[in-house]
């Protein structure tokens, strides 16, 4: 094994963490020395990470570029429709390789369009925000939004490996990096109580720490993963926060104050952390603790009252039911999720409350 790297095997493919990935790519692109090389970037990626990236991997020097503009509303199939096109006038065939460089937007999406374009092309997922280090890296979720609806188009579909370098996060916004950490908050709720205290004490600000956290958070992720790849049962726990926290993100986008995921993941959590002491008797100091740990890590608004029927109306819509009822994730206590709960209006309109009484 190589200094300074941690290797994860999940469903069909590996996922590299450390300052070494560099090394393993150059290994691993061998097999495509004489096709062509496709590396999809946003213009923060391409400023800030791609010099990096082909200045330690040979190979990539001769990779075309492919640059879309950066943000959640261009997730979408018309996006994916020119890079579709861009790839055929560059006569990419079957044996091309995609390199998707950046946050959960660009590895979503380059992975969906891997997935379809001649039926399927490899691709290599670098991600270079910490959602996408932590979360979005792992369990093989590829896809576009639709109208706004998160992630209605998609296929699940591995890359042919996922190469994590922590340094890429020295130049992402504060905001963006608080966005992930409500991932590893997630892991932390649904799985593991020591994890979530040294989350508490925070773990952002020194990067010495963030290869702990990207590791201990895929490890959670992967461990859930590979027991349930397709999300039948066991990975709904990662659901945590998600059904109350899609339907914010969602309505957020047709506001003057979109949400970043995590944020909405954030809310999310406060208010499923409220539904867990109503419905499954998560002790009424842990929900405090959950409420207050969240709320000391991001600026968040109150939910508009009279918006709770927009809300409503998108959480039955959410693609995670069945059977007509809206699906919840909760918590038995801190460290340990519960999957397949339901909770009628009146109790979600409740737990809405309880976030703005919070505030
Ligand atoms: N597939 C999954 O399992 C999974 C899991 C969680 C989230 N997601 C998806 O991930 C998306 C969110 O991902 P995200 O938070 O990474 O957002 P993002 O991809 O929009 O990236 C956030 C911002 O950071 C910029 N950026 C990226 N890397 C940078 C760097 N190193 N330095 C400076 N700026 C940089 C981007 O250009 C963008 O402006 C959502 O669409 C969500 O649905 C997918
Ligand atoms: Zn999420």
């Amino acid at each position: 094994m190589i200094e300074n790297l941690q290797k994860f095997t999940t469903t069909n493919t590996e996922v590299y963490v450390g300052s070494a990935v560099f090394d393993v790519l150059s290994i691993s692109l061998q097999p495509y020395a004489n096709h062509k090389i496709f590396l999809l970037v946003d213009e923060n990626t391409l400023q800030n990470c791609a010099s990096l990236l082909i200045s330690n991997v040979e190979l990539l020097q001769g990779a075309e570029i492919i640059e879309i503009e950066s943000g959640e509303d261009n997730k979408t199939i018309d996006i994916c429709f020119q890079i579709w096109k861009t790839l055929a006038e560059y006569e990419a065939d079957r044996n091309s390789l995609l390199i998707n460089l950046g946050g959960g937007v660009i590895t979503d999406m380059g992975g969906f369009i891997a997935s379809t374009y001649k039926r399927g092309i490899d691709f290599i997922n670098i991600p270079t925000t910490l959602l996408s280090q932590i979360d979005a890296s792992v369990g093989g979720k590829t896809g576009v939004d639709l109208d706004g609806m998160k992630n209605m188009i998609g296929v699940f579909n591995e890359p042919q490996g996922v190469f994590v370098y922590p340094d890429f996060l020295k130049t992402l916004e504060k905001r963006q990096m608080l966005s992930g950490y409500a991932e590893a908050l997630k892991h932390a709720l649904i799985s593991d109580a020591a994890y979530w205290e040294d989350l508490q004490f925070g773990m952002l600000s020194d990067g010495e720490e963030w290869s702990e956290m990207i590791c201990k958070s895929i490890q959670i992720k992967n461990e859930i993963v590979l027991k349930d790849p397709k999300e039948k049962n066991e990975r709904k726990l990662l659901n945590f926060g998600h059904t109350i926290g899609h339907a914010i993100e969602t309505y957020s986008f047709t506001t003057d104050n979109p949400l970043l995921h995590g944020e909405a993941i954030a809310i999310g959590m406060i208010a499923e952390a409220y539904l867990s002491n109503q419905i499954i008797g998560l002790k009424e100091e842990e929900l405090k603790d959950i409420s207050a740990t969240i709320l000391s890590f991001y600026k968040l608004n109150k939910i508009d009252t009279t918006k709770v029927h927009n809300l409503l109306e998108l959480m039955k819509n959410d693609k995670k039911n069945s059977n007509n009822e809206i699906n919840f994730t909760l918590l038995n206590k801190i460290g340990e999720g519960s999957i397949n709960h339901s909770a009628d209006f009146t109790q979600i309109i409740d737990a809405i409350n309880y976030y703005n009484s919070v505030l």
